[in-house]
């Protein structure tokens, strides 16, 4: 943690507990009731002003500060304190009145119009000279206001956008990379179809993204709108910072979200921060936040993250929103902390009245204190306090999985693939969820991270990888590290150009065996697959058409035209050792094989034998370690048996090794610093 996150957790004492406070739509009367239920609540932090910028500055130049002065005022006299956002993802109506020029085109061409939010070209400079304008007046105001805590720049940056100002700051950032034209068209491998550019001028936006485009050009389009929402982000940090630099800055993220690339935002802020909604009718949705929250963990190198935003019970954005039944909130919350969050936050303090999402579930809802949810919110608030001594402990892994946002949007943004159906999401998550059933620990890398702390590299369907990531990979399976990776991975480099000399041109010599094509299933094809050891397996989507060199089959087909061809192959490659799937394998058969590769690798295997509805996962600092035990099943009650006890952080029970969940409960065992369970 750096020192003004240590800064932070100090001053809220330990978790931060709260969310998102919209004071600007009620009246005076209503903050001071907020300000006493927050308090009975638990609340240690509450962020301010996300949308507020026409409250606070409702004609160009004309500020409102009054209401923000006696919020602030009385948080800080309730011991409440502020995360403090710049307004900047709702632009007010009278900027993008006087300059239409600001609102994104859309991929339909059409601009985006007023009636929502994030209505702003990231590249526009009016967006950003009235967004810099806001942030200096808030930055003069409040940044030694006795309760700024945290800076919240702004809010899920997302929009992509196809204006003019757009082209132009994408060709600056092309410019920026290539230096010259002749790079560019070498890369873009512009003679095909005879696109060869003679001027920077020339270059626009991929403006109506058709699926049939350059797939170079795509590709930088999307590294560029990530540059360019980060370009945002990084002009508004810098001014607060410029004001004051002992106090954090982050901004939050989404979900698995594909337009920005997060490995290269993590730098530049003080901690992540997830907003996170899984949906109550999705059974596997925990296991989706797992790996969410270990990715948040890892991004910052096994950093404490911030859980910025969840829901205390239904949403309103998807079209059937069911409640989270008594526990779930308690019990998804406690998971994020598990996985190393230092936060408790929510989306929103108070239920709105109106708006889109009046429906919207809130720790206060339109019901009022004397509900179910608010009582869950004020015991879950005690819960998060009895929690302080996790704070700023991490986890560490053996096993990790690669994720890339290069390698997504090769695979699914680029086209003109053998198949256009893929879903990088679901190879991750089919790759994430036997670990997770098993309880295995797992890290989440890119390309770039030193992969020497781990035995496992999981690397589902990386089509694209730099020539830096297949040298650290090689390097990885060299130094004896195990490789487990699926079909379709290192094809192309990092210009979307296919690598010579055979398929997987990147990974030939690690897979020890030669691609010759890449046949995609037809959409009822289905074939038997068998294992050296008889167990026998079906295969579908899928069939590398592949021809062993150095490798062996751990699998063959028992029909079809590629009968007793490798479905999959293992090979030794240095001191290390890779696994290869060729095929899409049925469910059961890929995780038996998968696990057995971990396995095989020497990864410990914590909690063996807990069932896999029994979530388990530990976090560790120089004397302690606190184990987490989530009971995912609502009906059903489950002995564990742990080789030591402790504290229960949540009871304050003391604890030996049986330990009885009932259904959706939950423990969090302090023990002294050990060896792994
Ligand atoms: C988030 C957003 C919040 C709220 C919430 C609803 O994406 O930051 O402002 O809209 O979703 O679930």
């Amino acid at each position: 943690m750096n020192s003004r996150m240590e800064a932070f957790t100090h001053r809220v004492g330990g978790l931060a507990y709260g969310g998102d406070y919209n004071p600007e739509q009620w009246d005076p009367a209503v903050w001071r009731e907020d300000v006493r239920l927050m308090r009975e609540a638990g609340v240690n932090t509450a962020t301010l002003g996300v949308f507020a910028w026409a409250s606070l500055e409702p004609e160009p130049g004309k500020y409102e500060f009054g209401w923000m002065d006696e919020v602030m005022d009385l948080l800080h006299a309730g011991g409440i304190s502020v995360n403090l956002a710049t307004p900047t993802a709702a632009p007010p109506v009278w900027l993008t009145h006087l300059h239409p020029e600001v609102f994104p085109i859309m991929a339909d061409g059409q601009p985006f119009g007023f009636g929502n939010r994030l209505q702003y070209d990231p590249s526009s400079p009016i967006y950003r000279e009235y967004a810099a304008g806001i942030t200096t007046k808030l930055a003069e105001r409040y940044s030694f206001h006795p309760a700024l805590a945290m800076w919240h720049i702004s809010n899920e940056y997302g929009p992509t956008a196809y204006n003019e100002a757009s082209s132009v700051n994408f060709r600056r950032w092309l410019q920026r990379k290539y230096g010259d034209l002749g790079s560019l068209n070498e890369a873009w491998t512009t003679r095909f179809w005879g696109q060869i550019y003679t001027d920077w001028e020339q270059i626009e936006v991929p403006n109506i993204p058709r699926t049939w485009m350059n797939p170079a050009r795509r590709l930088d389009f999307k590294r560029f709108t990530s540059d360019a929402l980060l370009e945002c982000y990084i002009a508004e940090r810098d001014i607060v910072r410029s004001f004051r630099d002992d106090v954090p800055v982050v901004t939050n993220f989404m979900r698995f979200y594909r337009n920005a690339d997060y490995w290269k935002w993590a730098p530049e802020e003080d901690a992540v921060a997830l907003d996170i909604y899984p949906n109550p009718l999705e059974s596997d949705s925990h296991v989706s936040a797992a790996f969410q929250y270990d990715l948040f963990r890892s991004l910052k190198g096994g950093q404490p993250w911030l859980l910025m935003e969840q829901s205390s019970s239904a949403v309103s954005q998807w079209k059937v929103n069911v409640v989270k039944e008594p526990g779930r909130m308690r019990l998804g919350s406690l998971q994020a902390v598990s996985r190393a969050a230092d936060s408790v936050l929510f989306f929103q303090w108070r239920a709105s009245r109106g708006g889109h999402e009046r429906f919207h579930s809130a720790m206060l809802p339109h019901s009022g204190a004397d509900s179910r949810t608010f009582r869950e919110i004020v015991d879950l608030g005690r819960e998060v306090k009895a929690l302080a001594p996790v704070a700023g402990s991490t986890a560490q892994a053996e096993i990790a999985i690669l994720f890339d946002w290069n390698g997504w949007w090769g695979l699914e943004e680029t086209f003109g693939l053998p198949r256009n159906d893929f879903s990088y999401v679901e190879s991750v998550m089919r790759n994430y969820t036997p670990l997770w059933k098993a309880h295995y620990p797992v890290d989440v890398v890119s390309t770039a991270s030193s992969l020497a702390p781990y035995k496992v590299l999981l690397i589902p369907n990386a089509y694209l990888i730099d020539d830096d990531g297949v040298a650290r990979i090689t390097e990885f399976v060299r130094a004896g590290g195990t490789v487990i990776m699926s079909f379709f991975s290192g094809v192309v480099d990092e210009f979307n150009r296919v690598r010579p000399d055979g398929y997987p041109g990147a990974f030939r010599e690690l897979i020890g065996a030669k691609i010759d094509e890449y046949w995609a299933a037809r959409p009822d094809e289905v074939f038997n697959v068998e294992f050296g050891d008889g167990r026998t397996a079906t295969a579908t989507w899928w069939r590398d058409d592949i021809h062993l060199e150095t490798g062996t089959a751990l699998a063959t087909y028992r029909d079809g035209i590629l009968k007793d061809r490798a479905a999959v192959v293992a090979n030794r490659y240095g001191s290390g050792r890779v696994v290869y799937f060729a095929t899409l394998l049925d469910e059961e058969s890929f995780d038996t094989t998968l696990l057995q590769a971990v396995e095989s690798a020497g990864a410990a295997k914590p909690f063996d034998g807990v069932p896999a509805h029994v979530e388990c996962a530990v976090r560790r600092n120089d004397d302690h370690e606190f184990v987490f035990l989530l009971n995912h099943d609502a009906e059903v009650s489950t002995t564990v048996t742990l080789s030591a006890g402790g504290t229960d952080l949540l009871s304050g029970r003391t604890v030996s090794g049986d330990i009885e969940l009932g259904p959706l409960d939950a423990v969090v065992i302090q023990r002294p610093a050990r060896p792994a369970e």
